[in-house]
């Protein structure tokens, strides 16, 4: 299965993955997780990647199409989900050719639908573990003790990009340049729209619900 998680900033695109993954047994892509560790590495990758991603641009198209085929070969023949790729519609189209390459295409595309509204108090309140990638909010989603991950006790931290006017120039940057994929993709492939308003188990629910459907198929 070849899953395409769109979504706006703090729409739920990691969380919901960590879940999918563990149901489906498939490869979790994140294209900004990815980045994070090279940049983590101290890489080119991750240098060139910085000042944009610091400042809530995206990185250019040719080293994200590049790093993601890279990841994509990788991923095991059971499929995988991509999460924050791709984000423009000439990344898209790339990964469409890639796939087409051995005969394959994305299977379902899932648009995560938040308001503008909740989408800064989601992420300034966001706190993710260093260590195991483990994803926490200081209010909706709390560890067991506070600032501490539950898996390996190290400390949460928060994202440098994760401040009211990074955030706020990610939801712009969302607006102008990825959300035009929902139409790209509505035009293409099997494509649902789901309130990811909700809570972040009953968001789980419609998408186990969208995903068992089309296992059985
Ligand atoms: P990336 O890391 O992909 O960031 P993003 O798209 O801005 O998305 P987030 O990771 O912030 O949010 P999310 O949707 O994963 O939400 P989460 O589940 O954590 O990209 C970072 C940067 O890398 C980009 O700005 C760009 O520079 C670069 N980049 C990446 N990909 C690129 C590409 N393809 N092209 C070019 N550049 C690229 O949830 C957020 C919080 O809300 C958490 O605290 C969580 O606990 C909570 N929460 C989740 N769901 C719910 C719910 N239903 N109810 C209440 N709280 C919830
Ligand atoms: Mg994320």
């Amino acid at each position: 299965m070849r899953i395409v998680l769109l979504g706006a900033p703090g729409s739920g695109k990691g969380t919901q993955c960590k879940q999918i993954v563990g149901r489906y047994s498939l490869l979790h892509l994140s294209s900004g997780d990815i980045l994070r560790r090279e940049r983590a590495s101290g890489s080119e990758l991750g240098k060139e990647a910085q000042s944009y991603m610091d400042s809530g641009a995206l990185v250019p198209d040719e080293i994200i199409i590049k790093m993601m085929a890279k990841a994509i070969e990788k991923a095991p023949d059971s499929g995988f989900v991509l999460d924050g790729f791709p984000r423009t519609v000439n990344q898209a189209e790339e990964l469409d050719k890639t796939l087409a390459n051995d005969g394959r295409s994305i299977d379902i595309v899932l648009n995560l639908e938040v308001e503008d509204g909740i989408i800064e108090d989601r992420i300034t309140g966001r706190r993710s573990c260093p260590q195991c990638g483990a994803v926490y909010h200081i209010r909706n989603l709390k560890p067991k003790r506070e600032g501490i991950c539950d898996n390996d006790g190290t400390e949460l931290v928060q994202r440098p990009d994760d401040t009211p006017e990074v955030v706020a120039n990610r939801l712009e940057t969302y607006h102008r340049q990825t959300e035009p994929l929902v139409d790209y993709y509505k035009n293409n492939s099997t494509f649902f729209d789901i309130d990811a308003n909700k809570s972040a188990d009953d968001v789980k629910d419609i998408l186990f619900d969208k995903l068992d459907a089309l296992v059985a198929t």
